[in-house]
This record gives C-alpha cells, structure tokens and sequence, in this order.
C-alpha cells in the first residue's frame, strides 16, 4: 500500500517535472531563437502553462498522499533516496500551498511592472521612478515570508527559495569575515606599482575562433555536447530541459577575450553539474541540483579554479596563440596569466574579478538584509549603497544607473538570491581544496589538459547527490568542514600576492 502511495507520488512529481522542462524550453527558445512577433502567443503559452503547473504543485491528492506516507512507518525503513524525495517533495508542497492565490498574483503583476519601470528608469537614471514599485516589491516580499512562516528571521523565508535550509545568521557572519579579509587584501593590491598589462585582452578576437575556441575548452573540461549545446543569448545562462538535455548559453566581444572564454567556462560548470546528476533519478529531488549556492560552485569552480589558474593555460595558451594568431603572439603565458587576473575595484559586480566580486555582493546582501528587517526604507537605499561601495570597494558612483539600479534581481523579485553567488565562491574554495588534498597535484593534471579526475571527484562528491543532503551537509560530506571564509581567503591571499608581487 505504502509502496502504491510512493509510486503515485513519483508519478506526480514527473509530471510537474515535464511541464516545468517545457517551460525551460519555451524560455530558451524566446532568448535564442525565436522571433520578435512571436512573444505575444509565447506569453500565452507561458502563462498556461504556469498555471497548470501550480495546479499540478498544489493538487489536494498529491498532499494528501505526502502526508500520510512523510509519517509512516514505512518510509523509515526505506533508502535515502526515497526519504529525501518524499521530505523534499512535502516541504515544496507545504510552502506552495501556504501563499494565497491573489498574494502569487500580486507578486506577479508586481515583479512583470518592476522589471518594465526598472528598465525605463535605469535608461534615465531615475531612481523616483523605480521607488514606489521597489517598495511595492519588499512589501509583497514580507507578506510572504510571513506566509510561508520562517524560524529565526523573515529573510530566511525569503533565503530558502534559492537555498533551501539555509540560515541567514550563519551565512551572515562568514560573510563578515570574508569582508574583513578582502578589503586589506584589496589595499594592497591597489598599493602594487606591479600590474598586468591588461590591454592584450582587448585586441581582435574574431567571434567564429571565441566560439570554437570555448567550445572546444567546455569539451575538455568535461561539457558532454551529446547531451548539451552551446548558443548566444545576450544575458548568459544555464538551463535544462530534460535528463540528456542542457543548454549554456554565452555572448561574444569581438575585442575583449574574457567575456566569452570564461563566461563558458562558467556556464559550462553549471552545465557539467546538471550532466552529473542521475538521470534515471530525473524529476525527483534525488535527481536534481542541491541549492543555487553549490550550482554556483560549480560553475565558478570551473571558471576560476581552474580557468585563471596558471597551469591550466600552459595548456591551452599554445592552442590559443594559433587560434587567435597576431593577436596573442607578441606575449608570453606569464603576460596572459596576469592580465586575466587583474584586480581593480569597479561600480559593477557582473564585471568585477575574483577579490572583488563577493564584497559587491556583501553590500547587496547587507542591504536586503536591512529593508526585510524594517530598518531601511526603500527611499534610503541610494545613499546607502554608495556609502558601502565607497567603505569597501572605495569608488562613488556617478548615478544610480551604475549604482543601486545595476542588477535586474530585485525588479524582479529576487530577494535573498545575491548570498548564494558568495556561497558559491565560498563553497568552491572549499571544495577545491578538499579535492586536491584526496587527488593530489591537480596543477600537474592541468598543465597535461587532464580534466577528468576532477570532474569525476565532483561527480561523485558533488552532483550524484542530488538533494539526498541538503546543502550544508553536503558540503560536510565532501569537505570535511562546515562553510568558511577560510579556504577562500587563504586562496585568493597567495594567488594574488604572487601576481602583484606583494610581500
Ligand atoms: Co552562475
């Protein structure tokens, strides 16, 4: 009987499962392919399709069959994959169904005008224009979190969408840390009177040898392309749409190298990740990613672990000198190694490099943080931001556009989403060490273009998982530790103290 409810409750949650990789790929078509007249009818789809899937998400059978199989007898005895699938699936029951409807539908028509003001806004540098609907958005999003009920704070609710169990209170004081540490380790780095000659990056780089060129470094590093594909959309991203079907996406700059070479190597880690999950486990929770934070990890893993790493370009600098010819053949390894791994505080976080990127995403998170919490309003948050940029990152911006209106998130609703980006920079350091101490010299590996025991050591580690642990236990699994600013900081301290020869 029990066995019966189990199997019916695998069945619902594949077909959720099929309506949600359906979307994906309405959703990837209308970034890559599909036409501009289309997007009327696309919305259409769109919108029915959603709508059957909260149906589906929200079906009083499914909750019913949870409930009683979640306190069985039965389910105790059974394996971790079952358990995880049925916790998993009632938890993500639970909460859909404690948000009332008109609150989803408020949220919707909230998040639709925020990213349309948001644009307009942005383009004119009106932050007036932006406020009512940024408030508006904090507003929907407190009601929220009171709806799905939370334990310590109101931002966990919110946190929990993105990383599922997560405390804020922990993650906060890590991230204080991390802070700490990288902003001396910046001074110094801005004192250095020894820096890359970054201008080799911004010759001509022929958009046809980027695109082979990455493709085939995704190939090599493990981005299986029976199972995949590479296109162009303006913002990059990664999706799924079925167990043998991932889709990474770049954007290429004819003159600027970094853009696209580690823009795919980033989504093609993201991609690696969702190949190494199990595929015979594809619809349940035993088969899919464990938190925004460890997909993060995954991808900038690859990006900067080993993309900027400098062995991994003994390897593939020959292969680009003869690809990009005039443009790389005047310069040594040495040359290029720095140059990619030039350090400079910037207004912008998509843009900023290794040290910089988590403080850009510190002051997002401390911000956030403040407005759930009710002390700071909305109206306040201009004066805020530029006063953090300026203690942490010391620049000003010079309007709002650069400044608290850069990123799409918050227009769209994104609230507790920025700390995963950090989690993943912490969780990759973390990560990365313990694979090297079970692997050994990895350099070595690298410098040979041998990817392959890394990525299995993932896949067994990281990705086959699924979310049998849930994310911090995970990473206690893999590491042996709990989340640190430790491993990062030790990390980015000797990388960057040898690059601008600090002492
Ligand atoms: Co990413």
């Amino acid at each position: 009987m029990q066995t019966n409810n189990y199997t019916k409750i695998c069945d619902h949650a594949r077909k959720i499962t099929v309506l949600q990789s359906t979307l994906a790929l309405l959703e990837w078509d209308q970034q890559t392919m599909m036409p501009a007249q289309a997007a009327h009818y696309r919305a259409e789809q769109i919108t029915f399709l959603s709508g059957e899937m909260h149906h589906l998400r929200t079906d009083k059978a499914f909750g019913g069959l949870l409930q009683e199989t979640v306190s069985s007898d039965w389910l105790c005895s059974q394996d971790a994959d079952i358990q995880a699938n049925v916790h998993e699936l009632k938890r993500e029951f639970d909460k859909a169904t404690k948000i009332p409807h008109s609150l989803v539908e408020r949220m919707a028509n909230a998040c639709s005008l925020g990213q349309m003001t948001w644009v307009d806004a942005r383009k004119t540098d009106d932050f007036a224009k932006f406020l009512p609907t940024l408030k508006l958005i904090f507003d929907l999003k407190r009601e929220y979190a009171d709806a799905v009920g939370y334990g310590e704070s109101r931002y966990d609710a919110l946190f929990d969408d993105y990383e599922p169990h997560a405390q804020s209170s922990k993650v906060a004081v890590v991230l204080r840390s991390l802070c700490d540490s990288l902003v001396p380790l910046l001074q110094k780095i801005r004192d250095s009177t020894d820096r890359p000659n970054v201008s080799v990056l911004s010759r001509q780089f022929p958009t046809a040898d980027q695109a082979t060129f990455g493709k085939m470094a995704a190939e090599k590093i493990g981005f299986d392309f029976q199972r995949g594909r590479l296109d162009v959309t303006h913002h990059p991203f990664c999706t799924e749409m079925g167990p043998n079907d991932c889709r990474i996406t770049t954007r290429y700059d004819e003159v600027f190298f970094n853009t696209a070479f580690f823009g795919i190597l980033h989504e093609a880690g993201h991609g690696i990740y969702e190949q190494g999950l199990r595929s015979e486990h594809y619809g349940l929770p035993s088969g899919k990613f464990a938190s925004l934070g460890v997909h993060e990890s995954q991808s900038r893993l690859w990006e900067n672990l080993v993309g900027r790493n400098r062995q991994f370009w003994n390897h593939f600098f020959p292969m680009a000198q003869s690809r990009f010819g005039h443009a790389l053949n005047d310069i040594s390894v040495d040359e290029f190694y720095r140059a990619i791994n030039d350090v400079r505080p910037s207004l912008i976080r998509v843009e900023a490099d290794e040290v910089t990127y988590d403080l850009h995403i510190v002051i997002r998170f401390e911000l956030e943080l403040a407005i759930i919490n009710g002390e700071l309003d909305c109206a306040d948050l201009p004066a805020a931001w530029n006063e953090k940029y300026e203690k942490y990152l010391g620049v000003t911006p010079q309007n709002n556009a650069q400044g608290v209106m850069q990123d799409i998130h918050w227009s769209a609703g994104l609230i507790g989403y920025f700390p995963t980006y950090s989690l993943g920079n912490l969780y990759a350091a973390q990560i990365f060490e313990a694979a090297t101490q079970q692997l050994g010299d990895l350099d070595t590996m690298f410098a040979k273009g041998d990817f392959v025991p890394l990525k299995n050591w993932l896949n067994q580690n990281i990705h086959r998982a699924g979310q049998t642990l849930e994310p911090a236990e995970l990473i206690r699994a893999a590491t042996g530790t709990e989340l640190s600013h430790e491993p990062l900081v030790k990390r980015l301290t000797q990388k960057y103290a040898e690059v601008f020869g600090i002492s």
